[in-house]
């Protein structure tokens, strides 16, 4: 993608990045045995060039899988194929990322396994020890990110939620227990506004259990869809806001360690597509707006870090300047 204001913004805003889609299978991957890193170089070299550490979006997911892979993969090969894969990958950026979700989203409330593992490609091929094989197998092949588990659905108060954090947080304690390697458990954080749900004791216990399991925890993907909202960009804009400051501040309270966004600017948001508004309006999820200035969500999420870490040394008097 050539968009200069795009990438100036991104330079001058962050200090971490991801890949949206360029590091999943089916962008790096595309054929058996035949990778295509040209467009994951592309941004792991502009972080480079502009001081920006580089997060890793992902080795082991059910989604975004190339075609071959139904085609070829089979339980004798797939352990094998999953290695290679993994150390192809982490090993060309080896000492480059600061962190890798291996794998991604492997829980699923609604499937009905005690243990709510997901039916996905890698449990059916490789086994229930899919999950350990692939984090083993990412520590052989990077020894310097820090290996994540990257999971939807763990944020509101509601039972649903609830639920799930309790099976991930017992697959992590699981995966602890084994001696597995994993470094960091990910909040991917897509919050919804207009809705009455809550955000807090739910996700502020679990923070607290998986640092209490010696992991550090990020929010990896934070937006906030305005689909359910009125027209009326102001009251959009002040509600997403609010949830952004809200949100925010309790992951710094708790000791979250990266916030990472969704997305800088609306005029890129998968939430156009994916989740669009229904009166046809392009979604205001993120600190820039459409045209790159920043929007009540910025001067929130910026406050939030503000109130957080306010600026060291002694207050300056108004009557200095
Ligand atoms: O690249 C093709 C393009 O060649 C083709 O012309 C076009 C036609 O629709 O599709 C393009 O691929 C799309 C891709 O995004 C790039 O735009 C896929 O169809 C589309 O499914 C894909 O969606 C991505 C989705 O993950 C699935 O990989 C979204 O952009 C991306 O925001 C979303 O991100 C996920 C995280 O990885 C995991 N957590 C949830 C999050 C939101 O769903």
């Amino acid at each position: 993608m050539h968009d200069a204001g795009y990438a100036h913004l991104i330079a001058a805003q962050s200090t971490m990045i991801v890949a949206e889609n360029a590091m999943k299978w089916r962008a790096l991957h595309p054929e058996s045995g035949h990778y295509d890193f040209a467009a994951a170089d592309r941004i792991v070299n502009f972080a480079q060039r502009n001081g920006i550490q580089m997060r890793g979006h992902n080795l082991v997911w059910h989604e975004a899988m190339p075609e071959w892979f139904a085609l070829s993969v089979t339980h004798e090969n797939a352990r094998q194929v999953l290695n290679s894969h993994i150390r192809t990958v982490m090993g060309r950026y080896s000492g480059r990322m600061h962190s890798w979700d291996v794998v991604n989203e492997a829980i699923h409330t609604e499937g009905g396994r005690p243990d709510g593992l997901r039916d996905t490609p890698w449990l059916e091929l490789i086994g229930d020890d899919y999950i350990d094989f692939s984090f083993r197998a990412a520590r052989a092949a990077e020894p310097f990110a820090l290996l994540t588990y990257n999971e939807f659905g763990l944020e509101y108060d509601s039972d649903a939620d609830g639920v799930k954090r309790t099976l991930v947080y017992e697959m992590l304690r699981g995966l602890r227990q084994r001696g597995v390697p994993i470094d960091a458990v990910g909040i991917q954080s897509h919050l919804r506004a207009g809705t009455n749900e809550t955000i807090g004791y739910g996700l502020r216990s679990f923070i607290r259990q998986c640092r209490g399991l010696g992991l550090k925890v990020f929010v990896t993907e934070l937006d906030v869809d305005d689909s359910r909202l009125p027209n009326d960009v102001a009251v959009r804009d002040a509600a997403v806001a609010e949830i952004y400051k809200n949100y925010v501040s309790l992951a710094l309270e708790e000791g979250v360690s990266a916030v990472m966004m969704w997305g800088i600017t609306d005029r890129y948001t998968w939430l156009d597509k994916a989740k669009p508004r229904p009166d046809g309006a392009h979604a205001r999820p993120l600190p820039f707006d459409e045209k790159l200035q920043p929007t009540s969500a910025f001067f929130a999420i910026t406050e939030a870090f503000r109130q957080r870490n306010p600026p060291q040394g002694k207050p300056v008097r108004a009557e200095a300047f």
